[in-house]
């Protein structure tokens, strides 16, 4: 296949960026993404040019790193994938591909693809645990009766990776899709009820201070969520949030 890429270059910052062509030959359609962008990267070494920087850890859709917007889709054409589990043979020979970073005020661009996504990190902080006596009086998780509807959605919500594509594709760069995966996975287990006023209270109001906007059920989130993390969270976490500020 040959493609014709048109990648987001930004050297930091403060650069400005701009969108820059490339020419890419000899593209096999059993590529991954990534490996596709590592030819490229190769190709541009070669010639002394600066590689295009992009995010990328475990390449099998567990880490959540590889954040890149595809021909204006979060993680590309495809869904409920993420960017490394997305091969070649979704496109066509010939194709232009446009390749951009996430865009949201709280995920700035560090350089070119790769954006500061340490905000989600931050909100984690402020609520994202449960805290366990760890001291040898542990009890067994098994030993605590969880209804199977409780503890399959639990699993569902937990099953996020903080790629951080519902707030890319959000038109308020609201990420309430995120946050409610992180308070419902608790909110559904009798081990997160100790802390889930505070864990409610805390995770919004970080939210709300990195700058994210405000949800307005559009739904675009769920629609590119690489992970199928269900709206129905963030109306959990709506009666959470409700609750804890009636109690609070
Ligand atoms: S809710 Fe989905 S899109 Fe958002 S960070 Fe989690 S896995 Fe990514
Ligand atoms: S590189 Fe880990 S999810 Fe894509």
């Amino acid at each position: 296949m040959k493609l014709k890429l048109k990648i987001w270059r930004q050297k930091n910052a403060q650069d400005k960026g701009k969108m820059v062509d490339y020419d890419l030959d000899n593209v096999s359609p059993d590529m991954s993404f990534l490996e596709m962008m590592d030819v490229l990267n190769q190709d541009l070494m070669e010639k002394g040019e600066e590689p295009v920087a992009f995010d990328h850890d475990c390449r099998e859709g567990i880490c959540g790193m590889c954040s890149m917007y595809i021909n204006g889709q979060a993680h590309g054409p495809d869904r409920a994938i993420t960017v490394c589990q997305l091969h070649m043979r979704s496109f066509n020979d010939g194709d232009s591909i446009y390749i951009e970073p996430w865009r949201a005020k709280a995920f700035p661009v560090i350089k070119d693809l790769v954006v500061d996504r340490s905000a989600f990190d931050r909100i984690q902080h402020a609520g994202g645990f449960i805290s366990v006596n760890t001291s040898g009086n542990t009890q067994d998780a098994n030993a605590i009766p969880i209804e199977k509807a409780n503890a399959d959605a639990a699993f569902d919500a937990a099953t996020c990776i903080g790629c951080g594509a519902c707030v890319a594709s959000c038109k308020n760069s609201s990420a309430m899709l995120f946050v409610s995966a992180k308070v419902s996975q608790f909110a559904l287990l009798p081990q997160g009820q100790v802390e889930a006023t505070d864990r409610v209270l805390n995770m919004v109001k970080q939210m709300d201070e990195e700058g994210f906007g405000n949800c307005t059920n559009t739904g675009a989130c769920e629609v590119e969520c690489p992970k199928g993390i269900s709206l129905e969270n963030i109306a959990r976490m709506n009666r959470e949030y409700l609750a804890a500020s009636l109690k609070g």
